[in-house]
């Protein structure tokens, strides 16, 4: 092609020790197709459909216990049948050359008793109730049962059951684990204001309710290693009630205090993604934590290719993950490449249980 110009995103980068062909990243992505928190076959062709030769991909959100679920047929990693599961999923990825990291993941209150061990409460920060949602985010709608608030003495078994997950996932043979840090799960349960009312040393100022997230890095990077652990975060979206009323503090605290653990990547939602799918106009922006945080930054949410372009020349991130693009066309790095029209996404079958229709039928070039 006389006109072929490489563009910034199909760059190579060095992800810590990994060595990246190219910046387009596979966010993570819900699909509610692993029956009874088992991952399925049907999961290698999907992965691998979007696995390229030093491209990242990041799993779906993987519940690290029994008491992390909170939806129907996702993925877990802490029974011996869920990390056999996985193997053959990371081999097809590795097989194609891609890296490939773990999400793990608890919901606290956004479940219901339905999905507990024993039909118990599910467990928070917070005893505080969510309402009900009829959104474009869930097949269904969603009740939630009234959380019970975390004991100060269960706090650290919690951190445990990060720690077995992500022990369990580098024993399937993932690169590394992502905690999922973001979009009003346990996490973000404490880390935010508006959610968090502990009267303990797990809340009230910046420092108590960054102090569940950060031991769970600490804990995580000594059980598999600074260079596998990422962590996502979106303190500027208000998904599952979870607000801050100072988003930009939140951030930026957390970029600095995570710099000591010399992690493997910061990977933040950008402010316009308000409600995870819907973008809105905000002054905002992740620069501040883009520029505190020292290691390796992943910028997400309503990225296209032009735009992302500009993030990797404005110097907004390294890394660009996408979602829904990703989600629908398998091969978008090439896409990308050719700036060849892309398929459209299906809302209706982003959380169906089929595991054909809408998972790994979007079709590639040619
Ligand atoms: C079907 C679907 C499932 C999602 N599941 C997850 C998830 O498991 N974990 C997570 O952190 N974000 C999840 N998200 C959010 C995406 O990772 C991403 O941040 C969001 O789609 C915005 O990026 P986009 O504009 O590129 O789609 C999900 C989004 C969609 C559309």
């Amino acid at each position: 092609m006389s006109d072929y110009i490489k563009i910034s995103l199909l760059t190579p980068y060095e992800l810590g020790k990994f060595n990246l062909s190219h910046r387009v990243v596979l966010a993570p992505l819900t699909r509610q197709r692993s029956y009874n928190n088992v991952p399925q076959p049907h999961a290698i062709l999907y992965y691998s459909q979007r696995a390229t030769e030093g491209g990242l991909l990041i799993t779906e959100a993987t519940g690290v216990s029994d008491t992390a679920q909170g939806y129907q047929d996702t993925p877990g990693i802490w029974t011996k049948e869920q990390v056999e599961a996985w193997k053959p999923i990371v081999d097809a990825v590795h097989a194609k050359g891609g890296i490939f990291f773990c999400q793990i993941w608890h919901v606290g209150r956004v479940s219901n008793s339905v999905f507990q061990p024993n039909g118990q409460t599910p467990i928070s920060s917070t005893d505080k109730p969510l309402k009900p949602v009829h959104n474009s985010s869930y097949a269904d709608a969603a009740e939630f049962t009234p959380p019970r608030r975390l004991r100060r003495d269960e706090i650290s078994q919690i951190v445990q059951d990060f720690v077995l997950a992500a022990r369990n996932a580098i024993e399937a043979g993932f690169d590394g684990v992502e905690i999922h840090g973001a979009n009003g799960y346990l996490i973000e349960q404490f880390l935010k204001d508006q959610v968090n009312d502990r009267t303990d040393d797990y809340g009230g100022s910046l420092e108590n309710r960054c102090r569940f997230a950060l031991e769970i890095v600490e804990a995580v990077v000594n059980e598999v290693g600074a260079d596998r652990v990422g962590i996502r975060l979106s303190p500027f979206t208000d998904f599952m009630e979870a607000v801050d009323s100072n988003p930009v503090a939140l951030g930026l605290y957390m970029a600095k205090a995570l710099n000591k653990f010399g992690i493997c990547y910061l990977h933040m939602i950008e402010p316009r993604m308000k409600m995870v799918l819907d973008k809105c106009e905000t002054p905002h922006s992740l620069q501040p934590m883009r520029n505190a945080f020292k290691g390796s930054f992943i910028a997400s949410g309503g990225y296209g290719r032009e735009n992302g372009i500009k993030a990797m020349s404005d110097n907004h991130a390294d890394l660009i993950s996408y979602g829904r693009l990703f989600l629908a066309n398998p091969d978008l790095p090439k896409r990308f490449e050719l700036n060849a029209p892309l398929n459209k996404y299906d809302r209706k079958t982003f959380y169906t249980s089929d595991p054909v229709i809408g998972y790994v039928d979007y079709p590639f070039l040619e």
